[in-house]
């Protein structure tokens, strides 16, 4: 089943950089999603018209339709603030607020009006487990989620627009500043998320959209080159463009 069809998408920033060029895309629900290819090829300015984040970039023209369960993400009636509880979104630098972890967690359901204890209780419980992180935090919610490694806080921001219950989640570059084991850990949770949500990621390297990718798109300069399959598209791409990326002959 498709969570977002893509359509026709283009996108030139004011510089008159050619981001996006006619973008098609079905998005799949329940799977990872990966967007790769060399720096500027579009992927973080895709995920952003995702949630509609580049209202707030420089762009000069944008047109075509991200269909989201039948309704145009891009239509100037959507409500941004309600779509961006829907669709996450996790950068490659954690951003954790100077609070406490638990604070981290409730703080936008309290923005959006939550009162009820038990509902905060039960949101930092049930997004921190997603999030594979409950058993290294749990004895310590009220300490600043600053005083955490940079893979913990990760995985707080991540556990944070979980406790949003939103249906969709991005992720650019979520573990690009991370060590192995961490990276081991967000990856991990994304595989046992997926079942729920519909997930697309920007990896750091092609190894990791590799390990991940259920879907794999290639990018190029604002190209979308090839998408298919991930296991099919890294062992056997059509395309000899994909084929030098992915086997390291340029990029
Ligand atoms: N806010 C902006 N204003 C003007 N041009 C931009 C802006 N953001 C991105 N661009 C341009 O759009 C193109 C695509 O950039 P984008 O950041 O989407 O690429 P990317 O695939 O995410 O690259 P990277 O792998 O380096 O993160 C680049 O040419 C970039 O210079
Ligand atoms: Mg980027």
């Amino acid at each position: 089943m498709n969570k977002l069809v893509i359509e026709n998408l283009s996108l030139q920033y004011a510089d008159g950089t050619e981001s996006l060029s006619n973008i098609n895309m079905d998005i799949a629900k329940n799977a990872i999603t990966v967007l790769f290819g060399p720096a500027g090829g579009g992927k973080s300015t895709l995920l952003r018209c995702i949630n509609r984040l580049n209202d707030l970039t420089d762009v000069e023209t944008m047109s075509g339709r991200i269909m989201m369960d039948g309704e145009d993400i891009l239509n100037p009636a959507t409500d941004t603030i309600a779509l961006r509880r829907k669709v996450g979104m996790v950068f490659a630098r954690p951003v954790v607020l100077p609070m406490s972890i638990r604070k981290n967690l409730t703080y936008g359901l309290e923005l959006a009006g939550e009162k009820r204890k038990s509902k905060l209780e039960e949101a930092v419980e049930r997004s921190l487990k997603l999030a594979a992180i409950w058993d290294e935090v749990k004895d310590r919610l009220e300490e600043p989620a600053i005083a955490l490694s940079g893979g913990q806080q990760q995985r707080i921001c991540l556990a944070r627009s979980l406790a949003q219950q939103p249906e969709v989640i991005l992720l650019d570059e979520p573990t690009s500043g991370l060590d192995p084991i961490s990276t081991g850990k967000v990856e991990a949770a994304l595989q046992e998320l997926k079942k729920d949500y519909t997930i697309i990621l920007v990896p750091h390297s092609v190894q990791q959209a590799a390990r991940t990718a259920d879907y794999a798109a290639f990018f190029l300069q604002g190209e979308l080159v090839e998408y298919g399959n991930g296991d099919e598209l890294f062992t056997n791409p059509q395309e000899q463009r994909t084929e030098d990326y992915v086997t390291g002959r340029f990029g």
